[in-house]
């Protein structure tokens, strides 16, 4: 799609991936950015950043979960700042823990934001963009919607659907001429992942790297746009020997939050904590250290 002199909504766009892919289509010649996230302090100090780069901002404090909320704001926003060329679904939540310690609560809140939010907000400005005749709309997914991993089962759950959904959607409006893309980054240093235990060996990116990579995608107008080596890796392990990934996404997996303390040890959970402790604890380290 063509970035320069148009108007783009970006979701979660008050921190992180959200707010580097709102500077960064800003620095790509965007004419205007309209920014959706709750913190409205937040919003208003990158609305401040994209104003200094020459572009166009408008802010609006909404919570995705509400749908009165966002039909009002949607309803406003296209009278006053539209028509709205991209839509950058972002905002987002993540829960980790075992799944026999998962609750309730939590599941209702990544299934409200991640996949209802994005429903809802979706449907009002697709409606829009389809009597146009002309959009764009990218769903940010997840490495985690291709390759699911212990402890995150219901955060895998909501980012395979949204893959479902873009692709459902890329078939159903490309009749209007609505291109319809998902982003797919892998473990990036934002908030989000502040409190999670992180996978083993897995390099985070930058959030401003998941939006040159959502650029350049926009650019070659991919179906499904992968973020870093390490998520193309991943993937062609899945598809070429998905027992492989399985058993490195085993080894990597943060230790403790991946079994229930009522749980009995299995045969298969001590081989892993033998390998752990003996292979990579102590015999790798003793090698190397003798190489060296
Ligand atoms: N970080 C990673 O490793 C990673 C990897 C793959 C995919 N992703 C995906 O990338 C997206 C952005 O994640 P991030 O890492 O940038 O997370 P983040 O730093 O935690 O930011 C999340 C954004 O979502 C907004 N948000 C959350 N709940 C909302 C609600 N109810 N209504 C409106 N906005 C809401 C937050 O704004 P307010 O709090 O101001 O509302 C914030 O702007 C998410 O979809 C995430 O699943 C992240």
């Amino acid at each position: 799609m063509k970035i320069q002199g148009n108007i783009a909504l970006i979701t979660g766009a008050s921190r992180g991936i959200g707010k580097a892919i709102a500077l960064a289509l800003a620095q790509q010649g965007m004419k205007r950015l309209i920014l959706i996230a709750r913190d409205h302090q937040k919003l208003a100090q990158v609305a401040q950043e994209i104003e200094a780069m020459g572009a166009e901002a408008v802010i609006m404090s909404v919570d995705l979960t509400r749908a009165t909320e966002v039909n009002i704001a949607v309803a406003q926003l296209w009278r006053n700042h539209g028509p709205i060329h991209l839509l950058v679904n972002c905002a987002g939540v993540a829960y980790q823990t075992s799944f026999l310690r998962s609750k309730l609560p939590q599941v209702q809140e990544e299934l409200s934001v991640n996949l209802l939010g994005m429903y809802t907000l979706t449907s009002l400005i697709a409606r829009r963009m389809a009597s146009q005749r002309q959009g764009t709309i990218v769903n940010v997914s997840s490495l985690m919607g291709k390759v699911a991993a212990p402890t995150m089962a219901t955060y895998s759950a909501t980012k395979f659907a949204i893959l479902g959904f873009t692709q459902a959607l890329r078939q159903e409006l490309a009749q209007y001429n609505i291109q319809v893309q998902a982003l797919l980054p892998s473990l990036t240093d934002t908030d989000m992942v502040r409190n999670l235990q992180l996978f083993r060996w897995v390099i985070p990116m930058t959030p401003q790297q998941v939006a040159q990579a959502l650029i350049a995608g926009l650019q070659s107008d991919r179906p499904e746009i992968l973020v870093g080596w390490q998520s193309h890796l991943a993937v062609w392990c899945q598809r070429l020997a998905p027992w492989l990934l399985e058993l490195i996404l085993k080894i990597a997996a943060p230790p403790g939050l991946n079994q229930h303390l009522a749980e009995k040890p299995s045969l298969l959970s001590r081989i892993n904590r033998f390998c752990d402790v003996v292979l990579f604890r102590n015999v790798i380290p003793l090698v190397s250290a003798r190489k060296s």
